[in-house]
């Protein structure tokens, strides 16, 4: 039996989160859905956000859908990316006929972003440079120049291990879109030319692991890739880059597409694995109930591919979900401004109806 642990975070996260998890239950009868204590009540309860019971949960479960971080969740966060080491996080941006894009052209996007999840700036490492400068007195920047002594500084890592195991996984789905008909090539996205040892070595790696694995690959830095993301996107397939260059990349492949409310993502280890939409806890429309929650069940669709291996049900929600905004559902986030929107509920519902609808063609079989 399947056991998953929800975990809703804060602001919007819970409303997509539940929206998320009735869909799942009409997908898997019997699913065995958890959720655990975390968050706000948890540090009144136990005095931490996510209490060792949570985490334990967490990692005994099949995997983890979560909704989203604000304040109290960080911990959270924290856990399911580096006390999980999930260092692969896959974000998908398909065009959908009919919904917002700020594109003047009519290009069809089928891109997705392997952002490194686990290296890079986070999680922070901050400090004030006077203290640097106190124990590195000798270190200088690439033009000789001293560090200044006021200020902060923050620390950008790179590690081997880091670049090999994002890279197999980029590797890796490259050659599964290429089996469903996709170009099968990766795009490796840094600023070696400002970042020479780090990127460097992001860059050799993953070229050397593709080389390997017989994937075609190229090569922009950050800056041009994002104008050809916005000049060009249809030309893009699979998409590898360090973990900030990969957080604002897919905001902005997002953007292109409908919106951060469509947007799913799935943050995948060794071991564990866990899922959520891109977007964050959305405090401005937080409980009105009007939350997109197709990112969060789009997710879930990640879900069943990347970790249950059921890629049949991630085919079929694909498909209701397709269906539901075919028949013109939208969110507050996708409407026009002469439509009606729907709510969280509804579309959640909107989307079971369509589920629902399948089941029953199927169980009446071909006419
Ligand atoms: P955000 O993604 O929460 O919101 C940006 C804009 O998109 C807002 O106008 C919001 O209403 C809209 N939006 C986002 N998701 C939507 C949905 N499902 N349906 C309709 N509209 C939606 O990003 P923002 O405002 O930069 O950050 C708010 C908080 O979320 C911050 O505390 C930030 O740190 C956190 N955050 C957490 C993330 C996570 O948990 N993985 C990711 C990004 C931000
Ligand atoms: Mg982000």
């Amino acid at each position: 039996m399947l056991n998953l642990v929800l975990l809703g975070g804060e602001g919007i996260g819970p409303e997509v989160v539940e929206a998320t998890a009735q869909v799942l239950k009409h997908l898997v009868p019997d699913v065995e859905l958890q959720r655990p204590i975390h968050g706000e009540a948890a540090i009144a309860a136990h005095g931490t956000s996510i209490p060792d019971a949570t985490k334990e949960a967490c990692r005994r479960a099949d995997a983890i859908l979560y909704g989203a971080t604000h304040k109290h969740c960080k911990d959270v966060l924290r856990f399911l990316r580096w006390g999980l080491t999930t260092f692969a996080n896959l974000r998908p941006s398909k065009t959908r006929p009919g919904l917002p894009s700020p594109l003047k052209k009519d290009v069809p996007i089928d891109l997705l972003i392997v952002r490194e999840n686990v290296e890079g700036e986070y999680p922070t490492r901050e400090g004030e440079l006077r203290d640097f400068v106190a124990r590195w007195p000798e270190f200088t920047d690439v033009i000789g120049q001293k560090i200044p002594a006021e200020g902060a500084f923050a620390l950008r890592i790179t590690t081997e291990i880091g670049c090999r195991r994002v890279s197999a996984v980029a590797a890796q789905a490259a050659l599964r879109r290429r089996e469903s008909g996709r170009p099968g090539k990766v795009t490796i996205v840094t600023k070696q030319n400002i970042f020479a040892r780090g990127d460097g070595m992001f860059r050799s790696i993953a070229e050397e692991i593709l080389d390997a694995a017989k994937v075609p690959h190229d090569h922009y830095y950050i800056d041009d890739a994002c104008r050809r993301l916005v000049a060009q996107p249809e030309n893009f397939d699979v998409i590898l880059t360090p973990n900030m260059f990969g957080d604002i990349m897919s905001d902005i492949a997002a953007e292109l597409v409908g919106g951060l409310g469509m947007a799913p993502s799935g943050c995948v280890g060794e071991r564990w694995s866990y899922f959520e939409s891109v977007h964050g806890s959305a405090p401005d429309i937080a409980g009105k109930g009007i939350a997109n929650p197709l990112g969060s069940i789009q997710s879930l669709s990640l879900l069943f591919r990347l970790t249950l291996d059921r890629p049949a049900d991630a085919t079929l929600l694909e498909e209701a979900v397709a269906a539901t905004l075919a028949n013109g559902y939208r969110t507050a986030d996708l409407a026009e401004s002469a439509t009606r929107p729907v709510s969280t509920e509804e579309m959640g519902n909107a989307v079971l109806e369509q589920l629902e609808r399948r089941a029953a063609t199927a169980a009446s079989g071909p006419a």
